[in-house]
């Protein structure tokens, strides 16, 4: 699944990366950045947080960095909450793939990020880098409230304890390429690892997946998507 990878520049001038065996990209094309802020910040983070809040995040494919990136760039300009972010990854980009990832100039240039103080594009180049850079398997705190562990692994395999998560990014690929990925099985098994009221935002919200969310006790909302996206998916462990 990562032998033939390309890096291409999506609609909103933010890369991602394409398997060409199977034509299907980390991101949306009609925008990577635009996308990982709509669902992912936005609807997920932005959503269930509340002031002076400490919770976990577990991303399902920690890929480019980008949901990672954006999460902890969020704890930096919020000090008052604490984030411990899991994710998995079972196929890792090399070097040459992450360095050539334009995220940070692209985020240092939002009218949101570009006017933080004494924070340009080379801290945030350097922060991306340390993503990345953190060594697989054990908890790294990058930040006094942004602590990352990123796991090698098959999500299909891995474990957690019940009642952990607040909230899950579930960034896989599409339904069509792994639907192992996107069965009751494996959402039964993420519900007991989330705290109730707990949330899961997704990218898809084809018929199957969010059947197969209720199936596994999820109440599931469909929210408006992001450029090129009629809907997304926000399901809550009640
Ligand atoms: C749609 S991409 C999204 C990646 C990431 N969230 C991002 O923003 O770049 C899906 C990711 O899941 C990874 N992946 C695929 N199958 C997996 C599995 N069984 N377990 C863990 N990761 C997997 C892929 O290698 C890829 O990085």
């Amino acid at each position: 699944m990562n032998d033939s990878r390309e890096i291409i520049i999506s609609a909103d001038g933010s890369s991602t990366l394409k398997l060409n065996e199977f034509d299907e990209c980390f991101h949306s094309i009609n925008g990577a950045l635009s996308e990982s802020l709509h669902i992912y910040l936005h609807s997920g983070l932005e959503f269930y947080i509340t002031s002076g809040k400490e919770l976990t995040i577990f991303e399902m494919g920690f890929g480019t960095g980008l949901n990672a990136f954006l999460t902890f760039l969020y704890a930096k300009f919020h000090p008052y909450v604490k984030i411990t972010y899991i994710t998995i990854e079972k196929f890792p980009l090399r070097e040459f793939e992450y360095k050539e990832l334009n995220y940070p100039e692209r985020i240092a240039s939002l009218p949101e990020y570009a006017c933080m103080e004494n924070y340009d594009k080379e801290c945030m180049e350097n922060h991306f880098l340390a993503l990345h850079k953190a060594s697989w398997g054990s908890v790294q705190n990058l930040l006094p409230n942004f602590s990352l562990e990123k796991v090698q692994g098959d999500l299909l395999d891995f474990e957690l304890a019940p009642n952990k998560i607040d909230i899950i990014y579930y960034d896989a690929f599409s339904p069509n390429i792994q639907p192992e990925l996107w069965d009751t099985r494996l959402f039964g098994k993420l519900f007991h690892w989330m705290i109730p009221g707990g949330i899961l935002v997704t990218y898809s919200s084809k018929g199957i997946v969010k059947q197969a969310l209720r199936d596994s006790g999820f109440m599931v909302k469909r929210l408006p998507g992001p450029a090129g996206k009629k809907h997304i998916v926000r399901a809550i462990r009640p």
